[in-house]
């Protein structure tokens, strides 16, 4: 192996810069050349490249988005759009590619290895919803926004004695929602894995009023659905005043924590280490604080789980 690419696809994460720059400088320490694809996929296809050197990486450990740009590519799903893809990285003597995204990203890296490329998945996602992994890149730094959203919104339910609604994202997981409501002591978290009990979540609050607490945050995770639905549900149960803040896209950036820098660092490096043993068709994780690798259709093939004992926390400790 001579000359990699890489690649980031799907919604950018925080930390993605640092996997970029990993990816990188290990490729180059190796003697490998690298190939920065811009805009995913979608560059791909149109042969949107670019030469990466050592100092072209620096300074953006700390900075969220990519700087090789991000897209959801609807023509890479076509079998054109891929032979096109497979063509372009042959014709710039491309030996082997490190994706970097969540797990649309990783099923394309899926039909790329079909056609005979070596492919490597570094998972980065807000979601942390990619099995095989206790975490993925840019999930820790979204907590930790959502995380200081609740602080603020929780000076404002207390001075008006309000029930805020604070809707997260993490298209079909609760992965965010218990993380950043548990380390944000929301009283109640809303997540798609569990079926919601509007019941006991009212009560809940009016247990809490009858306590003299002034306020209550409920985390709603983007895949029970809307929050503007859960608080009109709240406010006919309860008879309070409720408000919404849908949190957004200003989740996904942001400086990356320390955490996703060290995470990122680590699964960059190993995605190349990979790469150059021959390995294809893998994905790089965390567990139990070391790097592992799976392969990546097996690894689609579960699904991430809620861990039961940190869902049953949060209730015990809202009570
Ligand atoms: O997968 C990451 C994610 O941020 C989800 O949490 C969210 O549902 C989705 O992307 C939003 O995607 P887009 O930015 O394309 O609207």
């Amino acid at each position: 192996m001579k000359r990699i690419g890489v690649l980031t696809s799907g919604g950018d994460a925080p930390g993605m810069n640092a996997a970029i720059r990993a990816v990188v400088r290990t490729a180059i320490f190796h003697g490998l050349e690298v190939v920065g694809i811009l805009r995913g996929y979608a560059g791909l296809i149109y042969g949107e490249f670019k030469e990466l050197s050592i100092s072209s990486v620096g300074d953006i450990i700390h900075r969220g988005g990519t700087i090789l740009l991000t897209a959801r590519s609807q023509e890479f799903m076509t079998p054109e759009g891929r032979t096109q893809a497979v063509k372009m990285l042959q014709h710039r003597g491309i030996d082997g590619l490190v994706v970097i995204g969540g797990d649309g990203s990783f099923r394309g890296a899926v039909t790329l290895h079909e056609h005979g490329i070596k492919v490597v998945g570094v998972p980065g996602t807000i979601d942390n919803d990619i099995p095989c992994t206790d975490f993925t890149i840019g999930f820790d730094t979204a907590v930790n926004t959502v995380v200081d959203a609740i602080n603020k919104l929780r000076d404002t339910a207390t001075s008006h004695e309000r029930v805020f609604l604070v809707e997260v994202m993490g298209r079909n997981s609760g992965q965010i929602a218990l993380a950043a409501g548990i380390a944000g002591g929301a009283e109640s978290i809303l997540i798609p894995e569990y079926a919601p009990n509007f019941a006991e979540v009212s009560e809940k609050i009016l247990r809490g009023r009858d306590r003299g607490k002034l306020h209550s945050i409920i985390l709603v995770a983007e895949g029970v659905g809307s929050a503007l639905e859960v608080s009109k549900e709240i406010e006919e149960r309860t008879g309070l005043d409720t408000r919404v803040t849908i949190l957004g896209h200003i989740q996904r950036g942001g400086t990356p924590t320390a955490f996703d820098r060290m995470l990122a660092s680590r699964m960059g490096a190993k995605a190349v280490e990979l790469l150059l043993e021959g390995v294809s068709n893998h994905m790089v994780g965390i567990v139990n604080n070391t790097i592992v690798s799976h392969e990546i259709e097996w690894a689609l093939s579960l699904k991430k789980a809620i861990d039961a004992d940190v869902y049953q926390l949060a209730g015990m400790l809202s009570i």
